[in-house]
């Protein structure tokens, strides 16, 4: 028995990264899976290595700007599994840019998927978690939804307005055993950093490259790995955080402590 079998959890942005890596531990853990994301390919190989797993999955892809979308996908969970116990909250982006150089169309895009997507997608599912006698939603914060971040305003912004969905979101729905936390990943090494320009002085960046930048400010003197973001989540989701609501879990090697 795994610590998700039965149940049912949508994992929304599980083509790459956190989202990914959560997948493939879920499906380890026994749940049924509704994974998410627009990259069709990308998201039909990680549907596979569910199902290699054990697990059934199914991929929907999915923009979740688009209302139409997020509703699709709770629609088809419904279809394939009749219920839904756990909402995994993940699909993010990450813009830079202080409040002068920041474009309107990179604010309003942030704000809609990183914050009214996770809003809808949470008013979507809650009938269903009801249903169920109860539920987890886990939202992907980061560490800058508790502190302040240079040349990133609306991705700050974004996460700080994530950290208050969680909060009040609980607090709305604990009655009803709907627990809302959140990860607060720090950096945490994803392929997305391998792309050409993500980091301006070391492109194209290695592994080395990026650890040794990492050094310099992380106490733990490393990035995270997606896994070790996984682990925290199928905590949050799992019943071993069963008195756990409202809760942003940093996990950030000790970047917000210091
Ligand atoms: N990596 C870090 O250092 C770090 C730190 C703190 C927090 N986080 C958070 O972790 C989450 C996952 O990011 P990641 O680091 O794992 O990067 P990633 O590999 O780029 O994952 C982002 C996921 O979101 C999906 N996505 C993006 N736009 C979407 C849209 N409009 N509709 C549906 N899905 C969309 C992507 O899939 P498609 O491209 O296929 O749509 C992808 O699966 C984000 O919320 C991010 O803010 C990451």
């Amino acid at each position: 028995m795994g610590k998700l079998s039965g149940k049912t959890a949508i994992i929304t942005g599980a083509t790459s990264g956190i989202g990914k890596a959560t997948a493939l531990l879920f499906a380890v853990e026994g749940a049924n899976l509704i994974l998410t994301g627009r990259r069709t390919e990308l998201g039909k190989t990680v549907e596979k290595e569910c199902r290699n797993r054990g697990a059934s999955a199914v991929f929907v892809q999915a923009d979740h700007t688009r209302a139409e979308d997020c509703e699709s996908v709770v629609q088809v969970a419904t279809q394939q599994f009749g219920n839904i116990h756990i909402l995994f909250n993940n699909a993010g982006i990450v813009t830079k840019g202080g409040a002068e150089s920041v474009t309107e169309q990179d604010w309003h895009n942030t704000l809609a998927l990183n914050v009214t997507a996770v809003w809808r997608m949470s008013r979507l599912v809650l009938p269903h978690l009801r249903a169920a006698g109860g539920g987890a939603i886990v939202n992907n914060g980061s560490d800058w939804a508790v502190v302040g971040a240079r040349d990133a305003l609306p991705y700050a912004v974004s996460k700080g307005a994530v950290a208050q969905l969680t909060r009040s979101m609980a607090l709305d729905h604990a009655h009803e055993n709907i627990r809302v936390n959140a990860v607060c990943p720090g950096d945490t090494f994803v392929e997305r950093w391998l792309e050409k320009g993500y980091f301006e002085h070391s492109d194209p960046v290695t592994m080395e490259a990026a650890m040794q930048e990492s050094a310099a400010y992380i106490p733990m003197k490393r990035f995270a790995r997606p896994e070790e973001i996984a682990r925290v989540v199928l905590f949050l989701a799992s019943d071993d955080s069963s008195f756990v609501t409202g809760h942003l879990l940093l996990t950030d090697g000790g970047n917000t402590a210091q």
